[in-house]
């Protein structure tokens, strides 16, 4: 750990960081949690590659004064599986997807709640509370638990995935779903959080967001110190993107890192307003009133930490891309037949994206691409069994389930070549 505080990223205000605050006292801009750099070993790196791969490597750069407290489940860690029967359909040479469903909750938000958690305990606070479209509040029912904290969850009644609903009520969180939307649910528990002693675990909060930035750090551990040409995130709340830009940033200042990838952010179609409104050349991101997706993790329509991403994606020098539903699936699919990959709708999305951008040409063939997939497809089911018919069902029979593997006359046939090898000894 080294000397960190929270900084305005509109006005600048520093605030010291033992304290509850998830906005700016004089300009109610976003806080962003900044390091004296100068402070850090210089062996800094030696001493990641000497302990595993996971958010905890990099405690270093993580907000935590007492690591003693540390609330963990081991999460990070997750693999990179470079994609060649993808990259060869989609057209490209370099294509890796960092597997974010295979953290302890099944998405990425685990890295941020081992922080966020553990924050809350050394802030001395008992209960914590997020808003969610389900996998936050996953997460942190999960990591509560594990801490002994109380847990609220405030959920758009109705949209939240099943498997999401089951995680946030095993682990014993209060789950309170409201006939209204992900934003309505935000607005609400922020503003009981502000003034009961309830820690608020959004992505407004900034040290949760310092445990997401772990992925980039993990990204370049994982490319032996190469840095991606671009990075292909699926945007909702926005606090992902920023997250990694941030990491990315950091591994520069801190010469780890030559180069900074170029941030892509794909949103749903019906829930996309950066992507429209840098589509038109806005400066302010205009809100979507009542924002419709299948990918109900990213089915929001203000994103609070729009302006975070904004600049994510500016200084990147990145691009925003929306995408349709029947795309999402589509690519949900896609990963799942080529790549054994199953991640959920939200998740699909980024593939969707790099898909869409590709046939643009907005991504050459050979630049090195790294696709987030933010959470696991077991999450969501209900959409598979929506898509696929039901598996046939037969006698308990060997005959029937031939027949359903192959028909009666194909099955003769290939009994006579079964039967000739055997004799032929070249069946092995
Ligand atoms: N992918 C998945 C699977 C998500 O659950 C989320 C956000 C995102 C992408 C977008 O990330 O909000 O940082 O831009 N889920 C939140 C939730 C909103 O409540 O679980 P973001």
């Amino acid at each position: 750990m080294v000397n960190f505080h929270l900084e305005c990223i509109d006005c600048g205000e520093k605030y010291e960081p033992n304290q509850v605050i998830y906005t700016c006292r004089r300009c109610n801009g976003l806080l962003s949690v900044e390091y004296d750099l100068s402070d850090i070993p210089e062996d800094l790196d030696q001493s990641w590659k000497r302990r595993p791969l996971s958010v905890w490597r990099y405690k270093e750069l993580l907000p935590i004064e007492r690591e003693e407290m540390k609330i963990s489940l081991e999460e990070g860690g997750t693999s990179l599986n470079k994609c060649l029967r993808l990259s060869r359909r989609i057209g490209l040479e370099n294509l890796y997807v960092k597997n974010e469903g295979e953290n302890p909750t099944g998405s990425f938000k685990d890295r941020g709640m081992t922080v966020g958690v553990t924050k809350a305990l050394e802030l001395g606070m008992m209960k914590v509370a997020c808003a969610s479209t389900g996998n936050t509040s996953a997460s942190l029912a999960a990591y509560a638990a594990r801490a002994g904290l109380e847990c609220i969850v405030l959920i758009p009644s109705g949209k939240v995935a099943f498997g999401k609903l089951t995680q946030a009520i095993i682990h014993g969180a209060k789950v309170i779903q409201i006939r209204g939307n992900f934003d309505e649910a935000l607005s609400i528990i922020r503003k009981i959080c502000l003034s009961h002693p309830i820690y608020l675990l959004n992505s407004l909060n900034p040290f949760r967001l310092e445990g997401q930035k772990t992925a980039a750090f993990e990204i370049r551990d994982q490319l032996d110190g190469r840095i991606p040409d671009k990075i292909v995130v699926p945007v909702g709340n926005a606090g992902n993107i920023s997250a990694i830009w941030k990491g990315f940033i950091e591994l520069r200042e801190l010469n780890l890192a030559e180069e900074a990838p170029q941030m892509i952010g794909i949103q749903a179609q019906g829930a996309a307003p950066i992507a429209d409104s840098l589509k038109k050349g806005l400066n302010e991101v205009k809100f979507v009133e009542n924002p419709e997706t299948v990918a109900t993790a990213i089915r929001i329509g203000s994103p609070v930490n729009w302006k975070k991403a904004v600049r994510a994606i500016r200084e990147s020098n990145g691009l925003v891309e929306k995408v349709s539903d029947e795309e999402i699936l589509e690519a949900q699919r896609l990963l799942a037949r080529l790549e054994g990959l199953f991640v959920e709708p939200a998740s699909a999305a980024s593939i969707a994206g790099l898909i869409k951008l590709t046939e643009k040409g907005l991504i050459e063939k050979n630049e090195l691409v790294v696709c987030v997939l933010t959470g696991h497809g077991l999450k969501d089911p209900n959409i598979i069994l929506k898509q696929f018919s039901k598996p046939i069902e037969v006698e308990s029979s060997e005959d029937a389930v031939l027949n359903v593997i192959m028909p009666k006359e194909k099955q003769t046939a290939e009994s006579h070549f079964f039967n000739d090898k055997k004799r032929n000894r070249h069946f092995i």
